[in-house]
């Protein structure tokens, strides 16, 4: 899909149509872009594009429209403020020094090799429970890499077309009960956790139990409950676990950028553990992970579905045409970037930052439906990676050379990630 998008955008320029089951208009020109998702945005809802996303993870904040999904954005914005980052921060900082100690113990020897993909995917799940629902959850969130990984592949599958009824007993539909039964049992375990705590936690679970909806003016329901805690789960741990993985396979061959990291880590931090004050300080690495975002985004474009006819870039677009902004093109964008192909953390210096279009940089997406967790999970990446290189020496096996994107729901690897880490004298 990545293949046939990039082979059409070099061919045929920064707005054009493709087939994909039905018809569609990619669009990779951040001033494109800007329109659909700023400019001219009542024009695109999510609608039928998130058909397949809504029969998973169902109708939280993410898939919501119009005055539903704005009080419920409002309802959990605060949770994701600024001022709350420095406790979800060192929600954030245990639980990656309980991961990346535990490995160490685990292995029982100063080197060894991991799978990336999966342990990243286990820590951040954790994160997220510890950070949005409450870390007395940890043990109680026991969803396994597979499961996990069937779920998000439901999720893609459900949005490629035709779908047989829930009822059909085919294998598609034997795996889809199996899988939602097991994450719906954790699930409604957490809600109901949730709900034996005393109100006022300063966690998002207990603000969402606790508080009633603008809109409808009750709480939310038991199954309103289930589609925003199945929607954070989603949303907010698979997006950081492959921004980290794939920064590894971007780290193979590039020793100048690990020393650099090195360096940054030692000063910074020694071996104390980082806090929400040291962020900031962390400008090389918080470098590496957006130009990390920039080639290899867990979410290369979007999808919209056009309410009534416009004009973008000169292209007709027509009522009920899908619009997919193409935030991968943007990224790649000559007349933006500089050598585009190139990873190169330099990309964002502060002096080469300068004047760009914002519109050229999306990974998050922009205007109204712009990610919730994009500061969270900022500041989650650069944490973990700081408290990974103060650990380890890391080693990327030259087989990430043949690892190639495939785009689902999220870009993921088609292949493991290998990674040999070899603790720092400091750790042993
Ligand atoms: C590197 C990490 C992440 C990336 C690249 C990412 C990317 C995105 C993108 C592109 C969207 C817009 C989707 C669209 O409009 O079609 C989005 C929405 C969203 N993201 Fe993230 N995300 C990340 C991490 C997180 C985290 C950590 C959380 C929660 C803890 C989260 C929760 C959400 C939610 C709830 C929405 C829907 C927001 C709305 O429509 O109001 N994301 N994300």
């Amino acid at each position: 899909m990545l293949n046939v998008l990039d082979d059409s955008w070099r061919k045929l320029g920064d707005v054009f149509s493709v087939d994909i089951g039905m018809h569609a208009v990619v669009v990779a020109h951040p001033d494109g872009i800007k329109r659909i998702l700023a400019g001219n945005a009542k024009n695109y809802i999510k609608g039928a594009t998130y058909d397949g996303v809504r029969r998973i993870i169902g109708n939280g904040v993410l898939a919501l429209e119009g005055d539903a999904w704005k009080s419920r954005r409002t309802l959990m914005n605060p949770a994701f403020h600024r001022s709350a980052l420095g406790h979800l921060t060192q929600a954030m900082v245990e639980t990656g020094r309980g991961a990346f100690d535990g490995l160490l113990q685990r292995h029982g020897r100063e080197t060894f090799t991991i799978d990336a993909h999966r342990e990243m995917v286990k820590l951040t799940l954790d994160v997220v429970t510890a950070a949005l629902f409450g870390k007395e959850l940890l043990g109680s969130v026991d969803i396994s890499y597979e499961s996990l990984g069937a779920a998000l592949e439901l999720v893609s599958e459900q949005g490629n077309g035709f779908v047989l009824p829930h009822w059909v007993p085919t294998a598609g539909n034997r795996k889809f009960h199996k899988t939602m039964k097991e994450v719906e049992t954790v699930i409604y375990r957490v809600i109901a956790a949730g709900r034996r705590r005393p109100p006022g936690d300063g966690t998002l679970l207990s603000m969402l139990i606790n508080s009633v909806d603008a809109e409808t003016n009750r709480p939310l329901t038991d199954h309103e409950l289930r589609d925003e805690v199945f929607t954070l789960f989603v949303a907010g741990h698979e997006t950081t676990a492959l921004t980290l993985t794939w920064l590894f396979t971007l780290l193979h061959g590039r020793d100048d950028v690990l020393s650099a990291m090195k360096e940054e880590v030692d000063r910074v931090l020694g071996t104390k553990d980082p806090a929400f004050d040291d962020y900031p300080k962390l400008t090389y690495l918080r470098q590496v992970v957006d130009e990390t975002l920039r080639l290899r985004g867990p979410v290369a474009m979007t999808a919209r579905t056009a309410v009534a006819d416009d004009e973008v870039l000169g292209v007709r677009v027509r009522a009920g045409d899908i619009v997919m902004p193409y935030f991968y093109g943007a990224h790649r964008h000559r007349d933006f970037w500089p050598e585009p192909d190139r990873f190169d953390p330099g990309h964002f210096a502060a002096d080469r930052s300068q004047g760009r279009n914002p519109w050229s940089y999306l990974p998050f997406s922009a205007g109204q439906r712009q990610c919730i967790g994009n500061t969270f999970s900022l500041v989650e990446t650069v944490v973990l990676l700081a408290q990974l290189v103060q650990r380890f020496d890391l080693d990327v096996d030259a087989s990430v050379r043949d690892v190639k994107p495939v785009a689902m729901v999220t870009v993921r690897p088609d292949k493991p990630v290998t990674v040999r880490l070899t603790a720092r004298a400091s750790w042993k």
